[in-house]
């Protein structure tokens, strides 16, 4: 099936990962520590008591990465700058050799002929910041502009297009909401404020980086799911059209319709955040693209216990249900209520699998095709619906640090043995190959 579906020719195959995930090197070179660092280096808050301190090495093999990318035929990689990195304590001097790194890795893309897509932001706040207030404090949102010009000035013209934040509801909701992700915050009134934060830095570093390099490609990368009532009653489609609001609309409404959904204000009641007048101006900037992370639905049910999606195409290893049909209509949904909606990049989709190595050394992950497979179909079709859609990203390159979950939960189509560092392509990663080969050889 897949194979008679036709992608436009100009579309962007890539993968995607992230610095906290797969760099390692923790204090190499000046790099700053970062609330990840802090929040795993106690075990208690991992669910396999690891760290990020070594992680992929990707921060010395690199090389061989981007060589692998290449072999896959990819034309395109997202990846994150560690904020901390390049500005330690995420205010003052830059430290160069942080930005020589990623010098050399696009350096190292170049030669392959594969693009950069950067995010500026993936969940590792340089310390020095959270020890200042993190996102709670409106600073941050000015220190996240100042880092956000730098790396326009710097790598404006070298990379095809620039994210400010990735799921920025991840950073509210698990950050400061329930405590799983670093600062380990939980508190949902701090949770709320910190989303206005985010999307204040947002606007604000949009703002800057347009004043240093009016040409780059910027935008946001968003989590986004649909919510569907588990059933027709009353309770259910209530609860369905608020997890909406608070999910989708919550991020896209302050940038899209400078305003917060009004469903979400009046359940937020005393915790609704605190906005200063202009804040939506700022925040409403015009973006280049969206960034859409896209896992699955959620089936919302006010019945006790709550009622469980039936998951027909089963789930992944993170309990996630798996349903392609979700991104068409996630897709068309948003393309209905946001009418000035700019192409988007699917940034994220995969799936994490009990991944093993077989007597043969391969990693036999069938059910992964199939994920990805009927996610291209699903994709294509909200195209076919009218939805401007410029590429894909598969998460993820190779296995990673998936946050509080560990080493355990592998995302990767290349499998990572932690102990040797050996990658070994998955069939997906083959069969990923085969398909973008496929593509072009239609054209
Ligand atoms: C979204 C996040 O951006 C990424 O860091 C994470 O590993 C994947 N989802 C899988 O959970």
């Amino acid at each position: 099936m897949t194979d008679s579906i036709r992608f436009p020719s100009n579309f962007t195959w890539g993968v995607a990962t992230s610095a906290f995930q797969i760099e390692g090197a923790f204090d190499a070179d000046g790099k700053g520590p970062s609330i990840w660092d802090t929040f795993s280096h106690d075990p208690a808050n991992i669910i396999d008591g690891s760290n990020g301190d070594v992680a992929c090495d990707h921060y010395n093999r690199y090389r061989d990465d981007v060589a692998m990318m290449a072999s896959l035929g990819v034309n395109a990689y997202r990846f994150s700058m560690a904020w901390a990195r390049v500005q330690p304590t995420g205010k003052g001097a830059w430290n160069e050799p942080g930005f020589d790194f990623y010098t050399r890795l696009l350096d190292a893309l170049d030669e392959k002929g594969i693009v950069a897509h950067i995010t500026l932001y993936h969940w590792d706040l340089p310390q020095g910041l959270q020890d200042d207030g993190g996102w709670m404090s409106r600073d941050t949102a000015h220190r996240f502009a100042d880092y956000a010009a730098e790396v326009a000035r710097r790598f404006g013209n070298r990379v095809a297009s620039i994210a400010t934040h990735n799921e920025p509801w991840c950073t509210a909701n698990l950050g400061y909401g329930n405590g799983q992700f670093a600062p380990g915050v939980a508190d949902k009134k701090q949770a709320i404020q910190v989303s206005h934060h985010l999307l204040l830095s947002h606007g604000l570093a949009m703002q800057a980086m347009r004043a240093v390099n009016p040409t780059c490609q910027l935008g946001i990368v968003l989590n986004q799911w649909t919510a569907e009532p588990a059933t027709d009653t009353e309770a259910d489609r209530r609860l369905a059209a608020l997890e909406w609001a608070n999910s989708v609309e919550w991020f896209m409404d302050p940038i899209f319709k400078r305003r917060y959904p009004a469903l979400s204000l009046e359940a937020h009641g005393a915790n609704a955040p605190v906005v200063h007048a202009g804040d939506f101006d700022i925040i409403a900037q015009p973006l280049d693209f969206l960034g859409v992370n896209y896992y699955r639905r959620e089936v919302m049910s006010a019945e006790v216990p709550p009622r469980k999606p039936e998951g027909g195409l089963g789930f992944t290893d993170m309990g996630w249900e798996i349903y392609p049909q979700g991104l068409t209509d996630l897709l068309v949904q948003l393309k209905q209520e946001y009418p000035d909606l700019p192409p988007v990049y699917i940034t994220e989709n995969g799936m994490a699998a009990v991944d093993s190595v077989g007597a043969d050394g391969q990693v036999d992950d069938t059910q992964r095709v199939e994920y990805v497979r009927t996610h291209l179909e699903a994709l294509k079709a909200a195209m076919d619906a009218g939805v401007d859609v410029r590429g894909y990203f598969l998460w993820s390159l190779m296995d990673n640090f998936e946050w509080n979950s560990g080493y355990e939960k592998r995302f990767g189509i290349v499998y990572v043995d932690y102990a040797t560092q050996q990658r070994i392509p998955k069939a997906s990663a083959l069969w990923y190959r085969d398909f973008i080969a496929g593509q072009r050889a239609a054209l």
